[in-house]
């Protein structure tokens, strides 16, 4: 009787699942059938913004976006943050990087297939706490792991079918997730394209023992799942890795004299505060790009090449406090597109010309937030502001004698033009010729 009526169920359970997904046109669980109503209510739909192609609209006070076929290879950080659905249905994105929907946190469903994703990074959801609906299907998915769902405790409905899901060792903790009996909306109908003996076999049905081979098993090093720890130059036994929240790789009060090399490629915070390092060489962290948190404080730092951050182009958070920096040579900040914060305390700032970069460069950025910028030397200037020195160094001229660091936009080209022909500065009478050429 029990048998019966469990079979029953899950019959229930699978044609009201099939009619979610009749024709692969997008249908949130919740919603079931209105999709029609929603089109004749679009009457109301209020555009975003002119120009912008996408629509907004609210439907049961739900604020929806409807971005599907825009030929979209990116999620654009204008869109509203209290959106509910999103729908990118038959856009061009590719991959799914970190944190790319974290602003959406109210977020209930999120529509993505029938795009060209190939790759999704390991927080490519990171933030979407609210989220119950995920639709993936016809994308070109091959690998994925569990790890990608962990941000996402609601998810109650998942579509992965039509991608070319390989099935080896790396699917592994995925297809172990799907075969939870909780997950029964996880991942239906999604097949393996290779290898070809498991071809068309469903991802809910394999055998987990198939897919690695004994050997992987006995070195289940080969497995995403694990950071990949073994390099050689890098000291592991030094340092310590941590997975969650974020990759950090902490080598706090440990002596360095040097950044260690091969730094694992995916760590997001590395902390390498209070050691004794004096001195940033160029490209010290090149082959670490996904950095966000870099913290170098209390290390004693007297100089830092122009070039040491080249390639920190993901760089958010960068603790400089408690070193023995004066000023900063002209270079230093280019890479950092995505500085939002810095801290530049307890350090012994030089209030002379060779500062005017650093606060110039803050001011043209400024978004960035920063701490600490206080004239320690010369004794004249001890304990002012950077910001107040640079005045007084201009107001001791005659202001139609300013050749330099106009309010305008125009600036922002003057700089650009520094940066790319040689430019050399003769200070004169407190007046700055600037010599192009
Ligand atoms: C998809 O389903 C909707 C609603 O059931 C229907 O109106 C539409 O014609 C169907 N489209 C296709 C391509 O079958
Ligand atoms: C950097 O490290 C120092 C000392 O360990 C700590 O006090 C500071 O809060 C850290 N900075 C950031 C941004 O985490
Ligand atoms: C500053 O750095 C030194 C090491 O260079 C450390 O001993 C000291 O505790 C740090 N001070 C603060 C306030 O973090």
């Amino acid at each position: 009787m029990r048998v019966v009526t469990i079979i029953i169920l899950l019959f229930l359970c699978k044609t009201a699942d099939l009619r979610k997904t009749r024709n692969g046109s997008f249908r949130n669980k919740a919603n079931n059938g209105k999709a029609s109503r929603l089109r004749k209510a679009s009457s109301t739909v209020k555009r975003y913004a002119p120009g912008l192609p996408c629509d907004i609209y609210t439907y049961l006070h739900e604020k929806y976006l409807d971005c599907q076929e825009r030929k979209l290879m990116f999620v654009s950080p204008s869109w509203p943050e209290d959106l509910k659905h999103m729908l990118l249905a038959r856009n061009r994105i590719r991959k799914l990087k970190n944190n790319m929907f974290s602003k959406y946190k109210l977020l209930k469903s999120l529509d993505l297939q029938q795009n060209e994703i190939g790759k999704i990074e390991s927080e490519a959801f990171f933030g979407l706490s609210k989220l119950t609906t995920l639709l993936l299907q016809h994308n070109q998915i091959k690998i994925l792991s569990e790890e990608v769902f962990i941000y996402m405790p609601f998810l109650s409905y998942l579509r992965l079918y039509d991608n070319p899901w390989h099935c080896t060792c790396d699917l592994e903790t995925l297809i172990t997730m799907l075969q939870l009996p909780a997950n029964r909306n996880l991942g239906n109908y999604a097949k393996c394209a290779l290898p070809t003996e498991l071809k068309d076999q469903k991802l809910k049905q394999i055998k987990i023992e198939h897919l690695c081979s004994e050997e992987e098993r006995l070195h289940p090093k080969s497995i995403v799942k694990k950071p990949k720890i073994a390099k050689p130059e890098f000291d592991s036994s030094l340092c310590h890795i941590y997975v969650f929240p974020v990759q950090t790789l902490d080598c706090k009060r440990k002596e360095l004299k040097k950044v260690p090399g091969n730094i694992p490629p995916d760590i997001v915070k590395l902390d390498m505060s209070n050691n004794k390092i004096k001195q940033l060489q160029a490209k010290e962290f090149e082959d670490i790009s996904e950095l966000k948190i870099l913290n170098l404080s209390g290390n004693g730092i007297v100089y830092i090449d122009p070039a040491a951050f080249s390639g920190l182009i993901n760089l958010e958070e960068l603790d400089l406090s408690n070193n023995s920096l004066q000023n900063f040579e002209y270079g230093v900040l280019e890479d950092l597109y995505f500085l939002k914060l810095l801290w530049l305390r307890e350090n012994p700032w030089r209030c002379d010309y060779n500062i005017h970069y650093l606060f110039y460069w803050l001011r043209h950025h400024y978004s960035v937030h920063y701490n600490g910028l206080e004239c320690k030397m010369p004794e004249e200037y001890k304990g002012w502001s950077v910001g107040k020195y640079i005045r007084s160094y201009y107001e001791e001229c005659p202001k139609d004698k300013l050749p330099v660091y106009p309010e305008t936009d125009k600036e922002d080209e003057e700089w650009e033009r520094h940066k790319e022909q040689s430019v050399q500065t003769i200070k004169k009478h407190g007046v700055i010729v600037t010599v192009i050429g």
